[in-house]
This record gives structure tokens, C-alpha cells and sequence, in this order.
């Protein structure tokens, strides 16, 4: 019997034989990449998304732009692209092609109706050719057809029912990608559910402008003149998409399996969508930045992790967090703490002393002969602003320690 690998893991009654795969987008435009992520060690593909060849995918250029914070690049991904422009038959023959060839990895379709018998379509045609599931995109931010995309999550009465003209139309397991940029991403899960869908995906990308030109007053990507509102990924947008995959993982009323999206990069980034509650993980720009090599550092990361843990089966990673992530109402306010500071590694750059001055309790003094800040404990207030400033930060100059006070009050300028 060949030994079971700690990586593996069940979703949706598949087995992975590890949680990570390529999300839906140019990573995953075609069968000879596909082949090459799974040479690499992907798990699966959420394959780039489909349409019937009636619908004509002509791409504005140029259809990203990369938002660059200081000297980081690609902190963020923006994007114009819609469904694949590849046609329909090529895109279900690499499909084909993928799982003649990959039998023990993932695939699976995306799909994007613009009506009923499109979706139905879609569907039947991309079982046929032997994918293990579909995932329906009812989340990309900037469809130019109206009813689509995003907008679908948006009508929950049309996530009901495209979900359930897929379910009626097929057996594999079909998995609803919502999108992030509507208020409760609840509300179209619940839908989903009701029209059949065995496994929730989120999020897509984020509805974002990420500049402007100062010279032509356009927004990128600059098409010629003029920019638009669209889809934000990458490491900017992990914050929401674990946001999202935690309240999804947190309603008991809808108790789907997850797959979780947005801004992963490392090992340490698939371990915290695990233990938000995601059961399986995708990636776009990671890939866009560094290319599918990433996964060789996920996988050994992920397996380190586990050996420190002492956990033999990467099942047991997910949802862990999620019983402590609560409302800011069920904070134990009873327990205080303030900054400490190693004084000894100090480099004296006065960062700490101007952020307690300008946005914190003004609890630091500065000594100007000496170059370092004096703490008075009494007057902290436990924010932790100025370890975010310190540049010696590994390890931390300053840390965190409880203690027995009460918070403290900033008195009035005047008495
Ligand atoms: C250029 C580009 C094209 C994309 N195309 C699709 C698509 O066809 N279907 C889809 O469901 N999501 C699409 N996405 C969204 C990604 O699958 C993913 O949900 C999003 O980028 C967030 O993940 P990331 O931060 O790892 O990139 C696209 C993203 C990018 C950047």
C-alpha cells in the first residue's frame, strides 16, 4: 500500500494530492502551462474561464498595470481581462488533454454563461471532456455584458438559479466564486447553496483604480485615453480574502467547503486561508510575479509546518483560527498591556518618538544626547504603533508585554 502524503487532502469528495492549485486566469490559459505548474507540484487548476464561442472576447490593450508601492513591485495586480480568448473547443481539449495526461491532478473548468442555456452549455461540454468540477464565475469585477460577473453575486436570485441550471445539467461537484466587492458575502453563498453548489470559492478580484497619470489624467492600465474601475489582486487584497473565506467559514446555516483566494505567495500565506477555513487554495499573481516555481517553497513550507505542529494530515489545519476570530465586542478589555522597548539595539532614528507624538499616547520622550526614546509605562497606551515604524525589526526591538493597569486617559489640553 503506498504511504498517503501528509499534503493530501479531500474537497468535495476529490482527492488533491496537495491543497494548492492555479486560480483562474492567464496561469491557467492553456494545457502545455498546466502541465508545467503540475510538473512544478500544483495540486489542481481552476482552469482560465470559458465562454461559448458566440460571445467575442477582444481585450482592451494593454489589459493590466502593476501598482508598485515604493520600490515593492507588484504589491497589487489590476486588470481589465475578461473570459479566455482562446476558442471553446481548444480550451475543452487541453482540458481533455490535461487529465489524459495529469490523471492524479486537479482540473477544473470555470465557467461563464450569459444566460441559462450557456451556462447549461458550458457545463455538460466541460464534463464531457473529463474535468473533476467546475467552478462558476459569478464574480469578475468588469464584464461588459450586462447580468454578468460580479453583478450575478450581486442578484441572488440569478446565482439560484444559474447554480441550479449547472447542477440540473451535470454530476461532477460545482463551486460558486463570489466576488468581495458587495457587503455580505453571505448573502450570495446562501444562494448558491440552494441551487446546488457543494463548495463556495473566494474572492475574485477587487473592484480598484490604482492611479492616475499626472501628465494625462488617465487611469491604469492607460487604454488608449481612457482607464476603468476593475479587478485588484495580489498581496494588497490577502487582508479581504481572508476576511471573506473567515465569515463564510464562520455560518454554520451554509457549511460548504471552501477554496480560498487572494493575494498568496508563501507557505505561511495557504496556512492562514487553511486555517481560516479554506480547504484548498488558488493563486494568480504570486504566479504573475515569480512564476509556478513558487509552489516548490509552498509544499516544503507547508510540510515543515505540519512537522513543528505535529499535524500528520493537512485536513487538520483548516478552519483552526476560526473560533478565535470574533467581533470586536468579545474582547477581554480587562487585560492591558504596553510597548517594551530593547534599548540596547536601538539605532536611534527618533521614528518611535514622532508616531507616539503624532498618533499615539505621546508616552515617549526624546533624549537628544543620548539619541533614544524614554518610555513612561504609565502613559502608554498599548497600540504597538511604533513597532510598526522601527526598522530593527528582526527580531523586534520593541515588543509587547501585559500588565497590570488600566488603560490610561489623555487629560484635556487645558483645565
Ligand atoms: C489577469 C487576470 C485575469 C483573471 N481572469 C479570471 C478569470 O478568467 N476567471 C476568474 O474566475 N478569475 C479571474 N481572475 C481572478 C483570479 O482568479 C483571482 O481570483 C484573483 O486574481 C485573486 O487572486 P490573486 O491575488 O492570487 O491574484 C483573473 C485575475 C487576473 C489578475
Amino acid at each position: 500500500m503506498t504511504k498517503r502524503s501528509p499534503l493530501s487532502i479531500e474537497f468535495c469528495g476529490i482527492a488533491f494530492e496537495n491543497p494548492v492549485m492555479l486560480s483562474s486566469s492567464p496561469v491557467s490559459n492553456t494545457a502545455e502551462m498546466v502541465g508545467r505548474a503540475f510538473d512544478a507540484g500544483f495540486g489542481g487548476v481552476v482552469y482560465k474561464s470559458i465562454g461559448v464561442d458566440s460571445v467575442e472576447s477582444i481585450h482592451p490593450s494593454p489589459r493590466m498595470a502593476s501598482y508598485d508601492y515604493h520600490d515593492s513591485q507588484l504589491t497589487g495586480l489590476q486588470n481589465v481581462e475578461q473570459l479566455s480568448d482562446r476558442p471553446f473547443k481548444d480550451n475543452l481539449a487541453d482540458m481533455k488533454f490535461l487529465k489524459r495526461h495529469w490523471p492524479g491532478k486537479v482540473v477544473i473548468a470555470s465557467l461563464m454563461g450569459f444566460s441559462a442555456d450557456q451556462w447549461r452549455e458550458l457545463a455538460v461540454a466541460s464534463e464531457d471532456a473529463g474535468v473533476d468540477m467546475l467552478e462558476l464565475n459569478f464574480s469578475c469585477p468588469h464584464m461588459t455584458v450586462e447580468g454578468s460577473g460580479m453583478e450575478v453575486s450581486r442578484v441572488h436570485t440569478l446565482v439560484e438559479q444559474f447554480t441550479a441550471t449547472v447542477r440540473e445539467a451535470v454530476k461532477i461537484p460545482i463551486m460558486a466564486k463570489l466576488t468581495p466587492n458587495i457587503t455580505d458575502i453571505n448573502e450570495p453563498a446562501g444562494y448558491a447553496k440552494r441551487g446546488g453548489a457543494d463548495a463556495i470559492s473566494a474572492v475574485n478580484t477587487v473592484a480598484g483604480l490604482i492611479g492616475i497619470d499626472l501628465d494625462g489624467f488617465v487611469p491604469r492600465p492607460n487604454v488608449f485615453g481612457k482607464g476603468a474601475a476593475a479587478g485588484y489582486s495580489g498581496p494588497a487584497i490577502k487582508p479581504i480574502g481572508l476576511r471573506c473565506v473567515s465569515q463564510l467559514a464562520q455560518n454554520n446555516d451554509l457549511g460548504l467547503p471552501l477554496s480560498g483566494i487572494g493575494g498568496i505567495e508563501t507557505w505561511v500565506d495557504v496556512i492562514e486561508y487553511m486555517l481560516c477555513g479554506a480547504t484548498t487554495v488558488q493563486i494568480t499573481t504570486g504566479v504573475i510575479h515569480y512564476g509556478y516555481r513558487i509552489v516548490e517553497d509552498i509544499l516544503e513550507g507547508m510540510t515543515y509546518f505540519m512537522k513543528d505542529h505535529g499535524l500528520d494530515s493537512a485536513g487538520d489545519i483548516v478552519g483552526k483560527a476560526v473560533p478565535n476570530i470574533v467581533g470586536t465586542d468579545a474582547f477581554d478589555l480587562s487585560r492591558q498591556g504596553v510597548s517594551v522597548y530593547d534599548l540596547d539595539r536601538c539605532i536611534g532614528c527618533g521614528q518611535c518618538y514622532i508616531v507616539c507624538q503624532d498618533a499615539a499616547g505621546q508616552c515617549l520622550t526624546w533624549d537628544g544626547q543620548n539619541r533614544r526614546p524614554v518610555m513612561d509605562e504609565a502613559k502608554c497606551l498599548g497600540c504597538m504603533i511604533c513597532s510598526f515604524v522601527c526598522p530593527v525589526a528582526n527580531p523586534p526591538l520593541i515588543t509587547y508585554k501585559e500588565i497590570k493597569a488600566k488603560p490610561r486617559i489623555i487629560p484635556p489640553v487645558s483645565k
